[in-house]
Formats: C-alpha cells, sequence, structure tokens
C-alpha cells in the first residue's frame, strides 16, 4: 500500500514545527536525551537516519566524527528544512519511502531513527532490510512511540484523574490487536501502525538483530524541573527504544 506522507500536509508540518521548537517538549525532555546516552563512537563511520526530518540527528553525527552520513524520508518539506539547516558535504538527503530502503547500494555502521518506525506498515519485511543494510557488529538504534500509545484502535487512551485533578492511571485499549491505526493529530487521518512488543522485538530478533537495550525512558531530576507534568512517564512510558547490533 502507498505509504502517508502526512509531514507535507501543511497544516501538519506546521503544527509539528511548532510542537519541535517548544522547549518542553517530550523530544527534547525525555526521547532525545536517552537516544544520545546510546549512540556508538561514530568516528569514521557510514551512518543511515531513516526518516531524518529536519536533519538534526545527521549534524550531530557528523559532529560525533561520522565520515558519511545518508539522511532519507518521505517529506520534501522536511528535506527541505534539512538541507538549509543542517547541510554538510558529508551528509546527503534522499527522497525516499523506508519501505524501499532494501534497494539501498550502501553498507552501514549504524541505522539510527528517532520517531519513525510507528509509520512502517510491514515491520518484519523492514527488520531485514535494514540488516542486509548493517555491516557485521553494525548497529541500529531507533525510537518510536511505544505500544501503549499505538494500541488504542480510535487513538483516545486516557488518563484517569484523582478528584483533585491529579493523574493515576491510564485506559488503553486493543493492545494485542497489530495494525493500522487511524488517528487525530494536528489533523484528521493521520496512519500509524500498532505492534506489541512482543511482535517488534521478535521481528528484529528473526532479522538477526541481537536485542542489546530496550529502553522507555523516564525522565531526569532537570526534565522533571522544567515540565512537572512530565512525571506522568511513571505511568505510562510514550516512547520505546530499541539497541540492536548485527550478528
Ligand atoms: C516524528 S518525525 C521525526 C523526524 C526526525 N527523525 C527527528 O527526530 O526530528 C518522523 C519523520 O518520519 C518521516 N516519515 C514518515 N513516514 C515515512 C516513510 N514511510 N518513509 C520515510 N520517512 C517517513 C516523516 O516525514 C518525518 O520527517
Amino acid at each position: 500500500m502507498k505509504p502517508q506522507n502526512i509531514f507535507d500536509n501543511e497544516t501538519f508540518f506546521n503544527s509539528y514545527r511548532a510542537l519541535r521548537e517548544r522547549e518542553d517538549n517530550l523530544n527534547v525532555l525525555l526521547e532525545q536525551p536517552a537516544m544520545a546516552k546510546r549512540i556508538p563512537d561514530l568516528i569514521g563511520a557510514a551512518v543511515l537516519d531513516i526518516g531524518c526530518g529536519y536533519g538534526h540527528n545527521c549534524m550531530d553525527f557528523v559532529k560525533r566524527g561520522a565520515a558519511r552520513v545518508v539522511g532519507i524520508d518521505i517529506s520534501e518539506k522536511m528535506l527541505a528544512v534539512a538541507s538549509v539547516e543542517s547541510a554538510d558535504d558529508r551528509i546527503e538527503y534522499i527522497r525516499m519511502d523506508m519501505s524501499e530502503i532494501g534497494g539501498m547500494n550502501e553498507k552501514f555502521d549504524f541505522i539510527y531513527s528517532s520517531l519513525a518506525f510507528h509509520y512502517c506498515e510491514d515491520f518484519a519485511a523492514f527488520t531485514r532490510d535494514i540488516a542486509s543494510l548493517l555491516k557485521p557488529n553494525g548497529i541500529l538504534l531507533f525510537s518510536q512511540e511505544h505500544p501503549i500509545i499505538t494500541a488504542t484502535v480510535d487513538g483516545k487512551g486516557h488518563f484517569n484523574k484523582d478528584e483533585n485533578g491529579n493523574r493515576i492511571s491510564y485506559t488503553f485499549s486493543d493492545y494485542n490487536r497489530p495494525g493500522k491505526r487511524v488517528i487525530t493529530w494536528f489533523v484528521d487521518g493521520v496512519v500509524k501502525y500498532h505492534r506489541p512488543m512482543g511482535v517488534l522485538l521478535t521481528d528484529i530478533a528473526r532479522a538477526g538483530l541481537m536485542i542489546e537495550e530496550v529502553c522507555e525512558p523516564l525522565p531526569e531530576e532537570w526534565a522533571v524541573e522544567l515540565l512537572p507534568t512530565v512525571e506522568k512517564e511513571y505511568i505510562k512510558a510514550n516512547f520505546l527504544i530499541v539497541k540492536a547490533r548485527k550478528l
């Protein structure tokens, strides 16, 4: 099926950009610090960033010493920003759907992806492609929306509060019904794919990648100071991070 390219929708693009420019968004507070801690030594490395967006991580990889970075993304608008904000001779941006990476004629030491894998429909095939692009001992590091978030079919998982308005629990459903989810996020009709943890991790393992770490990030003290409500991560994780190595 043809993949959705929601980031090229004008309203979505502008709303997402505004969210990412806030200092207290969950990428800044939780996901990016947890990912940064798990990036391996990149001196001289060849790196692929899947769903690279504005290319900020591609720039980071160059600063960490990568010799070559390829950033792929389906969105023309995101790549247009990348080519201005994150340009470097060592970085090549390619407009490509992630389901097409199997056709790339190149091998990588490190494959990275921040918050894009929940847009992938066929994860089993995709992880096999990733394994085929990694050099022996190469590393995959990705984050995606946690399966608790992607589970509920109408996208309406919700916190339950006590009489003082404090969050005390979270209700979600459809966890063990993998598949397409069509939700409202800035605009109606945003397509994501839900996979329970067992399916996700098994697909990675069967692709020949050894899982080294699975992380559901919690906020550090500085993040709670900046945004006290981020304590809600103790009730329900927003992100899933997996680090795996090609055998
Ligand atoms: C939430 S954004 C994250 C961007 C970037 N990784 C970051 O951390 O700032 C997800 C990105 O995945 C891209 N994306 C979504 N579906 C895709 C697909 N099928 N193939 C390639 N990129 C895709 C979007 O265009 C968007 O740039």
